[in-house]
């Protein structure tokens, strides 16, 4: 006798976090990866800014398990177009949360660090998020409608995220990579801090969260320490091998977005480390990971 695997409904599946996820959700469950460019076998269309889009593909799949990895994660465009980032990245979660909540499907929602003003760093699942800017305002509201329509969701917040190529947009490192491999001078802020999150790991977490359904709540799950850009380029070149002194200090007070960027985003993610038994990664580990990753 076949025992089908339960379905669940992958969002943002072509992202750059989301095509990390595939390969370590198939096998366990029946994957439908949603999203307006996603192909091939379980592929669903999606449009996020329409809420029948939805509805058809969460009824498609039929998921006992939602994890939700897509909408708009520019800040500086969800800025430019604030009511097209309220559909794709609030009113989406409300209906995905609504359907969830209605058909008892679990909700794994991701969500970042910027939902924090950046005052302070280090912040815990307790410190009061105070989102500035149109994308951070919708990424909190949107864990709001998650935990409120969808009882026992997880809201899994990250910081900027780094991993190996997998095709698609380009993170961090990639761009870094490519300007040191070529001998060019890269740029980074002395004051601004983060907690990278090495994307790469994303699917051992997530495959604990999927095991354990009391993990419900907010998580957050960042790297080991906090550095600033600066630093943090500091440690890919010399860990990758290229020159060092092609890091060139600048500062974010000198910098334009159209969206504003929190100094010190900086998450503990001790709380989740503690409950599923894994540790995140320092910078010199995550990124000695990557050596060989772009041949
Ligand atoms: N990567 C990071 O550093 C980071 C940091 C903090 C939080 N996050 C959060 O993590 C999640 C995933 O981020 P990511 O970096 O993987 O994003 P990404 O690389 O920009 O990918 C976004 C995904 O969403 C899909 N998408 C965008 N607009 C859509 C729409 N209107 N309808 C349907 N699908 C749409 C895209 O697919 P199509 O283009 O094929 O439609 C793509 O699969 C987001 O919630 C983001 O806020 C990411």
């Amino acid at each position: 006798m076949t025992i089908t695997p339960p379905a669940l409904l992958l969002t943002g599946a072509t992202g750059y976090i989301g095509r990390r996820l595939v390969p370590a959700l198939q096998g366990p469950w029946r994957v439908f990866r949603a999203s307006r460019t996603a192909a091939g076998e379980g592929a669903l269309d999606l449009d996020l800014a329409d809420s029948d889009s939805i509805r058809r593909a969460f009824d498609a799949a039929a998921p006992t398990v939602v994890i939700h990895a897509g909408g708009e994660s520019d800040p500086d465009a969800c800025e430019k177009d604030p009511d097209r980032a309220k559909r794709v990245n609030v009113d989406a979660v409300k209906t995905l949360g609504l359907l969830c909540g209605a058909s008892g499907a679990r909700l794994i929602h991701f969500s970042t660090d910027l939902v924090f003003d950046g005052e302070r760093g280090w912040y815990t699942e307790d410190d009061a998020p105070n989102p500035g800017g149109v994308y951070a305002r919708g990424k909190a509201a949107s864990e709001e409608a998650a935990l409120v329509r969808a009882p026992g969701a997880t809201v899994l917040r990250i910081s900027t995220a780094y991993g190996r190529p997998m095709g698609g947009r380009p993170g961090f490192v990639d761009s870094m990579r490519a300007r040191l491999a070529a001998g060019e001078a890269v740029s980074a802020f002395t004051d601004q801090w983060r907690t990278s999150t090495a994307a790469d790991q994303l699917p051992a977490v997530v495959a604990k969260l999927l095991a354990d359904p009391d993990l419900g709540g907010v998580f957050h799950w960042g790297g080991a320490e906090r550095a600033t850009r600066f630093e943090t380029a500091v440690t890919f070149a010399r860990v990758m091998g290229f020159d060092e002194n092609l890091i060139h200090p600048g500062r974010a007070v000198d910098a334009t977005f159209a969206s504003p960027r929190p100094r010190d985003s900086s998450l503990d993610s001790s709380r989740l480390a503690a409950a599923i038994g894994l540790a995140p990664l320092t910078y010199e580990v995550g990124f000695a990971a990557l050596r060989g990753a772009w041949g």
